[in-house]
């Protein structure tokens, strides 16, 4: 599965913590857009599509959620509650978000813009893409 865990560069002290990604070292694209989601009920999944072309990395920059993902022959939940690491994620790959603390925020990093048509929105349709790879 086209997944990364990224450690990000600490440059903390006793008083502060400061954590750096950068393109070509920690970040393997260069980030055309970032969003995050925050305030989203713990009962809430969001996510629940799959991105043609789109590259991306997580990061729980406050609190915890869960992210299932699927390539189409393997299933893998990963749990972000650290701001020191990122998820990568690749292209292609089934995601849901859930099981958010009350304070989780989840910051996105993204390869490109925002593009409807690179998203795949039906479960069915996504398990006929993968398959026909
Ligand atoms: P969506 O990507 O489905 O969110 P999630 O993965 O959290 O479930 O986006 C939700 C809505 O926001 C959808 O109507 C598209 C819109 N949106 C933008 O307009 N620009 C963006 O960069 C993003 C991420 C979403």
């Amino acid at each position: 599965m086209d997944i990364k865990i990224i450690n990000f560069q600490k440059h903390g002290d006793a008083n502060a913590q400061l954590s750096v990604a950068e393109y070509k070292k920690e970040l393997p694209f260069a980030v055309k857009r970032i969003y995050f989601l925050h305030k989203v009920k713990s009962s809430i999944t969001r996510g629940k599509h799959c991105h043609k072309k789109l590259k991306q990395v997580y990061i729980a920059i406050s609190g915890k959620m869960k992210i299932k993902l699927f390539d189409g022959r393997n299933n893998k939940t990963i749990l972000l509650d650290n701001p020191n690491k990122g998820l990568y994620i690749g292209s292609n790959i089934w995601r849901e978000i859930y099981d958010f603390s009350s304070n989780g925020i989840l910051l996105v990093l993204a390869s490109d813009i925002y593009k409807e048509n690179d998203y795949i929105r039906s479960y069915n349709e996504y398990l006929k893409f993968i398959r026909g790879k």
